[in-house]
């Protein structure tokens, strides 16, 4: 009878979470996200570390907390060894480490693009894990990648951006736009009234199954910038259509590659995870593709889609059952493959 409770870290980016899991179920998942980038219109590293420092004991303190444990009940500390923000990364890998060496047990080290995808393993009813082998496609902020999953810890990557992410296309369109940051939520809601069709705009030649964001925002910008020429209202005029426009060509652009990597593998499970997989026009093109194309798609519970230590607990506790654990001498690693 085993009774595993792992406790996971996460800081690569902006948000410092903490997560106590017990058998592969969730008992908390703490995140002190950082509204201190808002004002930058995006994330700046160096205030990321000091924000991480800052919330990282608390955090933690919270998360065991929550769990109804004591830290003497953890069986080993899970932490993100990367990829991200060098500055971020330390903050949460010497914590680990010393806690896990406080507490005299096992320390383990953990790729946050392989957790984005085990996040799916997390114990939750009414969600449905995907059978091996299958598709995972990882949409965020910081990443766009497609991966083959044939086991828990045998990914291969076959296809990712090969510039910006495709959070950061809704977000840097966004911007040309003059919404908020992050945008990808307001287009999102903007969308739903605008029409998709009226504006189109072009869609990269990228080879294989690798993507480009950069030329649609570029695209956008110089298309703005002449419309606005001759109607300084353009913008404020027609916002909702340009919003569905924009969202219309980024879910056409996942859309086609998937339909290519599903061809190509012969794989037709398609597991999404990342904060743009909130968007509910990918959503409605994922389930409508099950009819169209055959695939099955699946996609967890939104806490565990965005940044967030469940998916590093998790990712933990599979590696524990593995007896798979790090040295202290381990190192963050900033630019951490699959
Ligand atoms: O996973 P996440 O919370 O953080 C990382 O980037 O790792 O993802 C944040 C990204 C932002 O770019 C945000 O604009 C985008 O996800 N996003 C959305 C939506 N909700 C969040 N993009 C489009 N539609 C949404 N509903
Ligand atoms: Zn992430």
């Amino acid at each position: 009878e085993q009774n595993i409770f792992i406790l996971g870290i996460e800081s690569s980016c902006d948000d410092t979470s903490a997560s106590v899991i017990h058998n592969g179920r969730v008992l908390s998942n703490v995140v002190a996200s950082q509204k201190i980038h808002e004002e930058y219109g995006g994330v700046v590293p160096e205030l990321a570390s000091r924000a991480h420092q800052q919330n990282i004991v608390p955090v933690v303190h919270q998360a065991i907390k929550k769990a109804g444990i004591t830290k003497g009940q953890l069986n080993a500390v899970a932490f993100t060894r990367g990829p991200g923000l060098m500055g971020s990364l330390l903050v949460g890998t010497s914590f680990a480490k010393s806690l896990a060496y406080g507490l005299n047990i096992p320390l383990i080290d953990v790729n946050h693009m392989q957790a984005h995808i085990l996040a799916h393993f997390i114990e939750e009813d009414g969600f449905e894990k995907p059978p091996f082998p299958f598709l995972a496609m990882t949409i965020s902020g910081g990443h766009t990648q497609i991966v083959r999953v044939d086991d828990y810890f045998e990914m291969t990557v076959i296809g990712e951006t090969i510039d910006d992410a495709v959070g950061e296309a809704f977000d840097k369109s966004g911007k040309i736009l003059g919404l908020g940051y992050p945008a990808g939520p307001e287009i999102d809601k903007r969308s739903k009234l605008g029409n998709p069709k009226a504006f189109p705009f072009p869609k990269p030649k990228v080879g294989e199954l690798n993507f480009s964001f950069s030329g649609l925002k570029t695209a956008i910008l110089y298309f703005i910038q002449k419309e606005e020429k001759a109607n300084p209202n353009f913008v404020a005029e027609n916002l909702n259509d340009i919003c569905a426009s924009i969202q219309y060509t980024i879910i056409g652009i996942l859309i086609d590659k998937l339909k290519k990597a599903t061809k190509e593998t012969g794989i037709k499970h398609i597991a999404i995870g990342g904060g743009v997989s909130a968007n509910s026009g990918i959503r409605k093109a994922l389930k409508d593709g099950e009819q169209k194309f055959g695939w099955t798609t699946y996609i967890p519970k939104f806490e565990y889609t965005t940044d967030n230590a469940g998916m590093i607990a998790i990712v933990g506790y599979l590696k524990y059952l593995e007896g798979d654990f790090a040295e202290q001498d381990v190192m963050a690693s900033a630019r951490l493959k699959i």
